[in-house]
């Protein structure tokens, strides 16, 4: 049966050799490989792994990003492997070029941290010549990825309709503040996206205002929902043909972070949620899923405790979470076996109503060890504990560089500098992090190898102002 199927693939193949009506004989090919394989796949490459390409090669990225959400997302498509064209407003560019800059003249580590793996472009997307080569550039590619202000795109002519008769591959991925709906027009920044996703209302303590986290669950969280909406629309489009609108909103994207929050929001509806250490400090619960401190956003109890060197250090604490399982191991090593057997402490939920002083008391223990002492011993016996760790500390921690979740970067202007590498590891599809692209660096290039101009072609688009900024094109015209 297998040499039959070995003959017919052999013969499918020489005849697509010779034959005109080559689109039918492909066909057969694949039809007879579908059924060698089982599954339509190509046969597994027999390439070493991490040889076989990036798994997202070949993929073309017509960014329209800005500021950190976008970037965020096209530069995870990059580090996958997908050729990133970046197009930034002549003489301008990303505003984050030049935010926040700490060496002189020089790209802020803002952008250069947000935009590895990328070419740069300049256009004037209002410029005829502009629009030109932008339909060019949407001809060749196969994704489109903007987050501009709600309008802005379409202000620019580069309408869902038009874009789609110029090319019906093109997948348009945007990142918008809200979805549809009454804040739809609203520009949004981080905070107002962790506010407005419910992520603000429950971080902090209860007795404080409402506090949004460090983490950039709106900006970077949304930029990686983007992601994941444009891999699955490239594969969707394998199957269709066409391309679709992926919209990630970071009012969304930062709900979807926090949907513990809303989980315990319909808990309160039947009974004080007595996970909360202010179920156990007797304090009436509101209306709305209350602000926890450090409390666990789980069923294990856990709490932030200090460490060794508390007073000068303000990174000296650890996370500990008590969790049930090793319970006993924790009577142990803080010195409190008794509480193994006394029933007030040996089950879970007699101990919800003591957290505060658990916690208490297993502080007295940790506050005699370093946060890393803590960390060996319980780590030991399998109590889940985490350090605190400063961004000193991640930054010259060697496993981090050694895994490539921490790369340093030479940068032509600014010199070495650590970024974010890739934190999703592929073992078929390693991540090799390229510095950020200076303000245009690729634009002859793009135009010439990529879209295809003559010299006599660039220069007058140099002459028409489409690529430079307004004050250069008047000395060229
Ligand atoms: N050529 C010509 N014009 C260009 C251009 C180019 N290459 N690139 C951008 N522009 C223009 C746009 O067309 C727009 O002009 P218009 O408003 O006259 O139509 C203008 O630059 C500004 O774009 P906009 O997106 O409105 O920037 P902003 O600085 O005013 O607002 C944000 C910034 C982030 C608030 C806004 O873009 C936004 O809400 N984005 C969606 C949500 C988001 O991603 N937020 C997180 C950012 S980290």
């Amino acid at each position: 049966m297998a040499k039959r199927r070995t003959q017919k693939k052999t013969r499918s193949r020489a005849a697509l050799r010779k034959s005109p009506r080559k689109v039918v004989k492909l066909a057969s090919v694949r039809k007879s490989a579908k059924r060698a394989n089982g599954n339509g796949l190509p046969r597994p490459s027999t390439k070493p792994f991490g040889k076989a390409g990036k798994a997202l090669e070949g993929v073309k990225i017509l960014d329209f990003t800005h500021v950190q959400s976008g970037p965020t997302c096209t530069q995870l498509l990059g580090y996958m492997g997908a050729d990133v064209i970046k197009v930034e407003r002549p003489g301008v560019g990303d505003i984050t070029r030049t935010q926040l800059r700490d060496v002189k003249g020089q790209d802020s580590l803002y952008f250069t941290m947000l935009n590895a793996n990328k070419r740069s472009i300049t256009i004037d997307s209002k410029n005829p010549k502009g629009k030109d080569i932008l339909e060019r550039l949407i001809k060749h590619c196969d994704v489109l990825v903007e987050n501009f202000a709600p309008g802005a795109l379409d202000r620019m002519g580069l309408t869902w309709e038009y874009i789609h008769k110029t090319n019906p591959r093109m997948i348009v991925a945007s990142v918008k503040g809200f979805g549809p709906g009454p804040y739809e027009d609203c520009k949004v920044y981080e905070n107002i996206a962790q506010c407005a996703g419910g992520a603000a209302s429950t971080t902090g303590f209860r007795e404080g205002p409402p506090l949004v986290t460090g983490a950039q669950i709106g900006d970077s969280g949304t930029g990686l929902h983007l992601a994941f909406g444009i891999v699955t629309a490239l594969y969707q489009r394998n199957r269709t043909g066409r391309g679709q609108k992926v919209l990630a909103a970071m009012q969304d994207g930062v709900l979807n972070l926090a949907r513990v929050k809303l989980r315990d929001q319909q808990r309160l509806a039947h009974g004080p949620l007595t996970e909360y250490s202010q179920y156990g400090e007797g304090v009436p619960f509101g209306k709305a899923t209350p602000r926890a401190g450090n409390d666990s956003g789980g069923g294990q109890p856990g709490w932030i405790l200090k460490c060794k060197g508390w007073e000068s250090d303000p990174d000296a604490y650890i996370y500990f979470i008590t969790q049930a399982p090793v319970w006993e191991a924790i009577c142990d090593v803080i010195g409190k076996p008794e509480w193994k057997t006394d029933s007030d402490y040996a089950k879970p939920p007699a101990r919800l109503p003591r957290l505060k002083h658990i916690f208490a008391t297993i502080e007295q223990w940790t506050m005699t060890k370093t946060k890393f002492e803590v960390m060996e011993i319980c780590n030991k016996v399998d109590i889940p504990v985490g350090p605190i760790l400063s961004m000193k500390e991640i930054a010259e921690e060697a496993s981090l560089r050694e895994t490539g979740t921490i790369v340093e970067v030479d940068h032509p202007g600014r010199g070495k500098y650590l970024t974010v590498g890739n934190p999703v590891k592929l073992s078929d599809s390693i991540t090799e992090v390229k510095r950020s692209p200076l303000l245009g660096e690729h634009t002859d290039e793009i135009l010439t190898k990529v879209l295809g101009y003559s010299a006599k072609e660039l220069a007058d688009i140099k002459a028409s102002g489409a690529i430079t900024a307004p004050e250069k094109a008047e000395k060229a015209a």
